[in-house]
């Protein structure tokens, strides 16, 4: 149902969560399965690089979502200097009317002013105060706080403040809480500390749409919290992996090298792109099907993943389990 003023209200969609962008793995059935479920789906444009390739899937996604208006689709966009189809896809988005962005890393303006301009919404992933106030100033429509052990770029802070901490700074922007949310418990756990909603990466891999190789789905449901680590060697910037042998490898800090090249003013913006380029091939060897690479993304979340659901299975067990919790809560403070 939606309700004036709520987030689904907001996001035209019939329940507060989101099926979080992820880099290689976020694919057409999984957007359409989310958007079947009334939640909001999201992937980032650069998972369709090749020529025509974005531009062909958002007629597709614009034509489903006209038959599937219970949910809504969004695009993530990595806004640094750094990636270098940020232009070209923003103007692609903009013309096919992307309805939602959540933009990522940089500075949102470009984006947020495009997008107001036809009517869309623009949330802004952000991990601290500052990168938050720089959001609000460029006028953002609200906040993903991705806090610690979240999947991929994890943020420094816990949920438990961050969340209560952007809701008192910026009272009128809605905020959904990301990191280590698998549950209907934990949706209604971040909607105590004030979010609006939830998003949600790591649990849909081991979804039976999610196309990437089998290995990469079974090692999340065998890792527990502690077989999670961040390593800045793959983007430059903290982002959680599986321990394999692999990550042991390549090892989780960038040497001392590599930090002067990326600190350096005239080396930096070439340096920090290769080291993103190297990462993303690296990534692209281990996540696509037929490669034996092991270096996976995922969040601690993965701790809690037992079986591999289709992503409808899975949006439903959602909804039931925040519905039994509000009730067992309600029953508590009864008595
Ligand atoms: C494999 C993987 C790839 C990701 N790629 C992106 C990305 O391209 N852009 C982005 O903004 N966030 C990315 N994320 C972060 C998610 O959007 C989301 O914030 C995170 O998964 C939430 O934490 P959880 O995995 O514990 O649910 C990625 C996460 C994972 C697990």
């Amino acid at each position: 149902m939606q309700t004036k003023g709520t987030l689904q209200d907001m996001l035209n969609i019939s329940f507060p969560l989101i099926m979080a962008p992820m880099f290689l793995v976020s694919n057409k059935e999984m957007i359409k399965a989310g958007m079947r479920g009334g939640i909001m789906s999201i992937f980032p444009s650069l998972n369709f690089r090749k020529k025509g390739e974005l531009a062909g899937i958002l007629d597709e996604l614009n034509a489903y979502h006209k038959e599937n208006l219970n949910g809504n689709y969004g695009v993530n966009l990595i806004v640094q200097a750094t990636n270098p189809y940020y232009k070209e896809h923003l103007n692609i988005c903009a013309s096919k009317k992307v309805p939602f962005y959540i933009t990522s890393l940089g500075n949102p303006k470009e984006v947020i002013e495009i997008a107001h301009s036809y009517g869309a919404k623009v949330f802004c992933d952000v991990t601290t105060m500052a990168h938050a106030q720089k959001c609000f100033d460029e006028n953002c429509d609200g906040f993903i706080a991705v806090g610690q052990g979240a999947g991929g770029h994890a943020g420094p802070n816990p949920l438990q403040v961050l969340v209560p901490a952007l809701k008192s700074s910026f009272t009128s922007k809605p905020v959904i809480a990301a990191g280590g949310i698998v549950s209907g418990q934990g949706l209604l756990s971040v909607k105590v500390l004030g979010a609006q909603g939830a998003s949600i990466g790591t649990r849909f891999i081991a979804s039976k749409e999610c196309s990437v190789t089998e290995n990469y789905k079974q090692a999340i449901l065998k890792a527990g919290m502690d077989d999670i680590v961040m390593t800045t060697k793959l983007s430059g910037s903290p982002c959680t992996i599986i321990n394999t042998p692999e990550a042991q490898k390549m090892g989780y800090s960038q040497s001392w090298f590599e930090k002067a090249m990326s600190n350096n003013p005239r080396t930096k913006k070439w340096f920090k792109s290769l080291v993103q380029l190297r990462g993303m091939k690296k990534l692209e060897q281990s996540v696509l099907p037929n490669n034996y690479n092991r270096l996976w993304c995922a969040g601690k979340s993965a701790e809690l993943i037992t079986e591999i659901l289709s992503c409808e299975t899975i949006i439903s067990q959602i909804k039931d389990e925040y519905d039994s919790a509000l009730k067992a809560i309600g029953k508590e403070s009864a008595m």
